[in-house]
């Protein structure tokens, strides 16, 4: 954030920087521009012309994203067994999984999806005062705004966010929005428990002790990041979250009713379905460097709908732009003669601060630690 490196070929014919200043001066997002009741989105937010917007035909047999169900796994063996190779095999493949009957109940999914809405809906003249955007956001606890990479974005994402670090060093209460405080604590607490899980049966799936990743501080690190996607009067010139790949090692995503999340799967995208109770887990650019590209991170976008709000909160597991000197490196015990490190070492904020950021040639960030 504030560090990314985004390009973009495409030169709009318009003042595109004073526009998108006005639009962040508002500091009331997206959400305000809806609320002040426009028909016709903005042009910072019309798609440029890509081929990644092209539609690509459907096959004929549309593949379905892995839905893995946890019950039971820490009693029977037989189950975690079958659990960890259906994790390895999503793992391995699409790079995305979702997960039922994985202990977080639905009273709690359902209070973090109205606690993030909650924030959003709040008075503008509160809300506006955790909107940040300059460098100082490695200091903050809480940052609020619309499109982190703004500035440097080719096109403006249709929805507005707010990023909590939970961990390491949890909050204090009075640091976090009280309109949402109370879920914020307990939601993150479990989810934390929940990564960790995740992480054992991950470990394991890579034939590593089970404790391999939490030991190396795969959860070490909690960003919890609250999205508002509001109704957009024109979806088909707009986008959601453009496609992109998450940097962390794991991230947790639950969605609401609405729908929009799709993932890129043998050359076509796949709409990844709201299922009541379930949480979607993807792998990101840090798992797949560490497991030298055994794991892939998937690649994913939400696109813009004509109804909403949308909310999704999404629990990324990395240490993001805190300083550490932790680098990450491809676990020796995954490599051999035949299989040499194919990715250099990088830090955790090293990855983030290429987030979504492509370089010259378009590549995905990743492709800058290749060896
Ligand atoms: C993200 C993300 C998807 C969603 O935050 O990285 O991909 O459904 N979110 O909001
Ligand atoms: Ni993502």
């Amino acid at each position: 954030m504030g560090l990314m490196s985004t390009t973009s070929k495409f030169e709009p014919d318009y003042d595109r920087k004073a526009e998108l200043k006005s639009f962040d001066e508002t500091k009331t997002g997206v959400k305000g521009l809806v609320d002040s009741g426009i028909t016709h989105i903005p042009r910072i937010f019309h798609r440029p012309p890509s081929p990644e917007n092209t539609i690509i035909e459907p096959s004929h047999s549309i593949p379905n994203l892995a839905t893995i169900d946890m019950q039971g796994i820490d009693k029977d063996l037989i189950k975690r067994k079958e659990v960890i190779k259906n994790i390895k095999d999503a793992f391995e493949s699409w790079g995305m999984f979702q997960i039922v009957n994985h202990g977080i109940s639905n009273t709690i999914l359902d209070e973090i999806i109205n606690g993030v809405k909650r924030f959003h809906d709040q008075d503008t003249d509160v809300k506006k005062h955790w909107y940040i955007r300059d460098n100082s956001v490695e200091q903050r606890r809480v940052v609020y705004n619309s499109s982190f990479d703004l500035y440097t974005a080719p096109v403006a994402n249709w929805r507005d966010t707010f990023i909590v670090t939970m961990a390491p060093n949890p909050p204090q209460p009075h640091e976090l929005p009280p309109i949402c405080r109370d879920i914020l604590i307990e939601y993150s607490k479990q989810v934390l428990k929940l990564g960790e899980r995740v992480l054992q049966l991950v470990s394991e799936g890579l034939g590593l002790d089970v404790d391999h990743l939490t030991k190396m501080g795969c959860a070490e690190g909690v960003l919890l990041v609250g999205h508002y996607y509001p109704p957009c009067p024109q979806p088909e010139l707009a986008i959601g979250t453009p496609n992109h790949k998450d940097h962390g090692f794991i991230t947790i995503l639950l969605q609401d009713h609405i729908g929009g999340l799709q993932v890129f799967f043998q050359n076509q995208w796949i709409d990844v379905p709201p299922i009541p109770g379930a949480l979607v887990v993807n792998a990101g650019d840090l798992l797949q460097l560490i497991t030298n590209g055994k794991f892939v991170s998937a690649k994913h976008k939400v696109v813009a709908k004509n109804i909403g709000p949308r909310i999704s909160v999404a629990s990324s597991f990395s240490t993001g732009l805190l300083p550490s000197s932790k680098v990450f490196e491809p676990i020796k015990e995954l490599l051999s003669e035949d299989n040499g490190a194919k990715y250099r070492c990088a830090t955790a904020k090293e990855l983030m601060c290429h987030y979504r950021g492509k370089g010259p040639d378009g590549k995905f960030a990743l492709s800058l630690y290749e060896i």
